[in-house]
């Protein structure tokens, strides 16, 4: 069953989106930007990249309809491998991304009685095997400073080993990668608990914009699909207490109705 997605990519958050289109919009821009876009006279605009992370289901799915005008491209990670590595390279990095002291940003999606964030871990096992799981977005554990800095914090900052094990973390992904560019028709399919993404940096034109003939320029388009089942339906055995629950992984806010847009919004 498809579970919605709102951060992965340069969409900006709608509620229980089901199918999401990675795809430029005004609102992926940072503010600065927003404001300063006059998307009648820009040509190109610059998306940042992604850094190495995982999503929130267990299979994700992506269909390349378009591409950028440059840039844009994949690169994926095995967990285990990362892991094997940091065992023999980095064994304190191990110890710091295995120790469940982690907070991570819940981004403002949050549900009745719930905090604005959650704590865990970054790599941990199946419950009852031995298998090696990664859950982390770099985005969402450092982007608390509202919670864990100045008087009021709630929350201890980063660590300085924490700092650490996130750049590691990123060293190791980026040497071990592979390195993929969907065509159009494309469709890259990940194990998402063993298998780290990234996405280098893009330029896109912005919409509306026309080629010389006066027909509209072709934009980076890409379709999303998440997918994960219960315990109960065959689903893997996470830690996590959703795992047997009927509407397991995604980002879940309460009894926000689903939808399903037929273009990015
Ligand atoms: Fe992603």
């Amino acid at each position: 069953m498809p579970r919605r997605k709102t951060e992965c990519a340069s969409i900006a958050p709608t509620p229980s989106t089901y199918l999401p289109h990675p795809r430029y919009t005004r609102l992926a821009l940072p503010q600065r930007e927003q404001s300063a876009s006059n998307e009648s006279t820009l040509l190109t605009l610059a998306l940042r990249r992604q850094y190495f992370h995982t999503d929130g289901a267990d299979l994700v799915g992506l269909l390349c309809i378009s591409k950028s005008l440059s840039g844009g491209e994949s690169d994926i990670a095995s967990t285990h491998h990362i892991y094997n590595t940091l065992q023999r390279e980095h064994p304190d990095v191990i110890e710091t991304l295995t120790t469940p002291n982690w907070y991570f940003d819940r981004k403002g999606e949050v549900g009745e009685g719930q905090d604005p964030w959650y704590k865990s871990s970054i790599l941990y096992t199946e419950r009852d095997g031995n298998r090696v799981w990664n859950k982390i977005d770099p985005n969402n554990v450092t982007s608390l400073g509202r919670f864990n800095t100045g008087p009021d914090a709630v929350i201890p900052p980063l660590s300085a080993a924490q700092l650490h094990a996130l750049q590691i973390l990123e060293e190791t992904a980026t040497k071990l990668a592979l390195h993929m560019i969907l065509e159009p028709g494309d469709i890259q399919l990940l194990a998402n608990g063993h298998v780290l993404h990234a996405r280098t940096a893009y330029k896109d034109w912005p919409a509306g914009s026309v080629d010389e003939n006066g027909r509209e320029r072709v934009r980076r388009h890409l379709m999303r699909l998440w997918l994960a089942v219960p315990e109960s339906e065959g689903g893997l055995k996470t830690p996590f207490h959703d795992s047997d629950v009927k509407k397991r992984g995604g980002i879940q806010v309460g009894d926000v109705a689903p939808v399903c847009p037929l273009d990015a919004e």
